[in-house]
């Protein structure tokens, strides 16, 4: 694609998720966890845009505050855009600027949707025509959720929660994220969940080994019911997350007494994220949370996953 200033360049979308379902297993030699978790993912995207360059640079703009991310190597763009490189012998490299709605270490995935449009862009941009496959085995290097982020829709994942498989989903669901102020570190929360389960290993089951996701979230997808989706939702991430930031507990209670079905912590948070029956719903919740004081934006799910946008 060229811009009106008649620049090359390629544009790659990808999106955010909520996990509607995450049971957490027992941590692995690896360092990583044994999961089963449902991912939708939903209506607010990460854009990015690869311009021809020698060496490999990333910029930040976007809806969200960017002043705290990182722009050298140990971004995950960038490591995105080095990898694909590696592998398909590209001996360039890119300048790429990054357009960021998801929240930052908010839980829903927005540094893994940087890297899947990465791919995406950067392969477009260069030509080096990797297939889907290889695609998504190089998202999976990047991190657990890279390979989702490609990928979108309702999906099932297991292993570190990049062994996907597509769920069947009827009809669109009705989301509103209360956004924090602040981000969270996932491995803070995947390390407070184990602090717990060993404190309490005398009074509670041990994890499992292979965690599954439940009849009911499968049922309520394929029947498109936000209601008997309401009642399914579950994150054993959640009771950690809000260990660490105990605010999220009575922002929860809030939404789900002004009109939420339910409400659950995105992830590892701090994102939370309400079900509505209906777009109505979901506008009166949006004011009802915002007449909190809260920021709280709509969303609708599934969508597509990282793809090229044609811009002119
Ligand atoms: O793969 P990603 O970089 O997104 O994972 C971040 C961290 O989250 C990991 O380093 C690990 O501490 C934790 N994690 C985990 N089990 C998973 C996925 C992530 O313990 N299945």
């Amino acid at each position: 694609m060229t811009d009106p200033a008649g620049l090359h360049f390629a544009h790659a979308r990808a999106p955010g998720k909520i996990n509607l379902f995450l049971k957490v297993g027992q941590l692995q030699d690896d360092g990583y966890h044994e999961l089963a978790t449902a991912f939708q993912a939903v209506s607010l995207y990460e854009e990015v845009r690869a311009y021809p360059a020698d060496d490999f640079s990333v910029s930040f703009t976007g809806t969200v505050d960017t002043t705290g991310l990182s722009t050298d190597g140990s971004n995950l763009a960038i490591k995105a855009a080095r990898l694909l490189a590696r592998k398909t012998g590209y001996t360039g490299g890119v300048r790429l600027e990054v357009e960021k709605n998801v929240p930052i270490a908010g839980g829903m995935g927005g540094g893994s949707a940087d890297a899947a449009a990465t791919l995406v862009a950067c392969d477009a941009l260069w030509g080096t025509e990797a297939s889907r496959e290889e695609l998504v085995a190089m998202a999976a290097k990047l991190g657990a959720d890279v390979p989702f982020a490609l990928t979108g829709g309702t999906a099932i994942g297991t292993g570190r929660g990049d062994q996907l498989s597509p769920a069947l989903a009827k009809g669109r669901f009705h989301w509103v994220l209360a956004l924090a102020e602040f981000g969270m570190s996932t491995p803070d929360v995947y390390t407070a969940l184990d602090r717990h389960r060993e404190k309490h290993a005398q009074d509670i089951f041990p994890a499992s080994l292979q965690p599954t996701v439940d009849a009911d979230v499968l049922q309520a997808l394929r029947a498109g019911d936000p209601r008997q989706l309401a009642e399914a939702l579950r994150n054993d991430l959640q009771a950690p997350a809000l260990g660490l930031a105990p605010g999220l507990g009575s922002i929860l209670e809030l939404g789900e007494r002004v009109g939420a079905l339910a409400g659950i912590v995105s992830g590892s948070g701090p994102t939370l994220a309400f079900l509505v029956p209906d777009a109505d719903s979901a506008l009166e919740l949006q004011v009802e949370l915002s007449a909190s004081g809260l920021h709280a934006l709509r969303v609708t799910g599934p969508v597509h996953g990282a793809r090229l946008v044609q811009e002119w």
